[in-house]
């Protein structure tokens, strides 16, 4: 489908004209994507990129029943708006959110413009639950920069989604691509993915690969808090049945905070606080340059300074209560031990549990945060880092801190300091169910097993 429609765009592209059957989807819609945008069981948001041809910003949807094609004369029809791509003046950038849907339930959509009746391809999603088990997929750093590399990546997300056909949503942990300038990086991460994004729910976090001239907010429709910055990032949260997700933007600066801005720090307290008062039992975070990580950022200055994410921003996790800490920036897989507001592993109960000939250990009400880097899902990969201010002590903090996987492949041909590129893939499917929290972590290897994941981690959290 997605090559396709490529196909068809580059013949328009070089002055062919091209004409298309009434109601056939348009291939000059891309770059759509679907995110949480408000209540998460009645609503959606949703972004796409069009030329100037577009005069709306038109959405429908129709609930998913047993007929094979939706039938969109039943649809209700939403409209939002359309600006300018910052990064690319010839393109608009159209937003429109859906609302007053019904939880729990698969819709068909389709966004265009209902005055031309020129539609995109149909997507599905599926609104959130207000309680139950529910699985996510969290990944990083697709960060492509060459198309191929974006190719890659896209394949890690589609062999994600097929890994783990129950997960309702993507958490993006940051750097989705190498330039957010380039308008071109996202033509390929986002086109090359488009059938994976058209069928899912996206969360992203905004890497320092996309902190400047609204490229990240440009290419996602998220409800942020009024008036807070959006020119580098974007910072926002939302409740998933027992679970409340914040996502962080660790693209700002201020004296207190490296990387974060007084007001965001803010607002993560009364974020969290509010969520707490409704009764989440879970609060997982998202930071992009996170604190508790085993490669070259882990001795960065915005990490490990006075007022580094470490020093600061951690023991807020900790006196925060949240549960699980989700990082990217770092390219290497990692995650810790409950880690308290002193900045010290606390010793927790844990037991195993065996299903399927798969065993994981689950800690027990831990005291402290828990933070994971799903190391990366594109092609760019760090080796684990020896300097000596990441002692014994700190390597003590983690439960798996090894070597890059990728390690083994020798070092990369075009920068010697780092493993070979784009042999190694990993991403992490998530089940929170009641009191505990399931998290699967796997590979992909370019090199063994036909390319097809595989299971390197398992662990487990739960809360009496
Ligand atoms: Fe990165
Ligand atoms: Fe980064």
């Amino acid at each position: 489908m997605i090559s396709g429609a490529l196909a068809l765009s580059i013949v328009g592209g070089i002055g062919g004209t091209l004409t298309f059957a009434a109601g056939s989807p348009d291939p000059t819609v891309s770059k759509l994507t679907v995110t949480f945008n408000g209540d998460s069981t009645t609503s959606k948001g949703f972004t796409w990129y069009t030329s100037h041809d577009f005069k709306g910003s038109d959405v429908q949807v129709v609930k998913k029943t047993g007929a094979k094609k939706p039938d969109f004369k039943k649809a209700v029809k939403f409209s939002g708006s359309y600006s300018l791509s910052t990064n690319s003046l010839n393109e608009y950038v159209h937003k429109a959110e859906a609302t007053g849907l019904k939880a729990d339930t698969e819709y068909y959509f389709r966004v265009g413009d209902q005055s031309q009746n020129k539609w995109s391809e149909v997507g599905t999603y599926t609104t959130a639950p207000k309680k139950g088990a529910f699985t996510f997929i969290d990944l990083a750093d697709t960060q492509a920069k060459t198309e191929d590399e974006a190719i890659l990546s896209s394949e890690t997300i589609s062999k994600a989604l097929e890994t783990v056909p129950d997960a309702e949503f993507i958490v993006h942990n940051g750097d989705l691509v190498d330039k957010g300038v380039k308008e071109e990086q996202w033509d390929w991460l986002l086109g090359h993915s488009q059938e994976s994004l058209m069928n899912t729910t996206i969360a992203p976090s905004a890497g320092n690969h996309e902190d400047e001239n609204y490229a990240f907010i440009d290419h996602f429709n998220l409800e942020v808090p009024a008036n807070s910055e959006t020119e580098t990032g974007a910072y926002y949260s939302y409740d998933y049945s027992n679970a409340h997700f914040v996502i962080l933007n660790s693209n700002e600066d201020s004296d207190a905070y490296a990387n974060f801005s007084e007001e965001q720090i803010q607002w993560l307290k009364d974020d969290v606080k509010a969520a707490k008062a409704a009764d989440a039992k879970w609060i997982i975070v998202n930071i992009h340059k996170g604190p508790y990580t085993t490669s070259n950022h882990a001795t960065d200055s915005d990490i490990l300074g006075a007022n580094g994410v470490r020093n600061k921003v951690a023991p807020l996790m900790a006196e925060l209560d949240i549960d699980f800490v989700l990082q990217g920036h770092d390219h290497i897989y990692a995650r810790t031990k409950p880690i308290t507001s002193d900045g010290t592993a606390s010793e927790t109960k844990k037991i195993t549990e065996t299903k399927k000939g798969q065993t994981v250990e689950y800690t027990v009400n831990p005291d402290g945060t828990i933070y994971l880097i799903p190391a990366t899902a594109g092609p760019k990969v760090y080796y684990k880092n020896q300097k000596p201010q990441l002692g014994p002590a700190y390597y003590n903090l983690f439960e798996v801190a090894d070597e890059n996987h990728a390690a083994i492949y020798g070092p990369d041909p075009g920068d010697s300091k780092r493993p070979m590129r784009s042999q190694i893939q990993n991403f992490v499917g998530i089940t929170i169910n009641k009191d505990k929290l399931t998290a699967v972590t796997y590979e992909i290897d370019q090199n063994k097993n036909n390319a097809e994941p595989f299971i390197v981690d398992q662990f487990g959290i739960i809360k009496k």
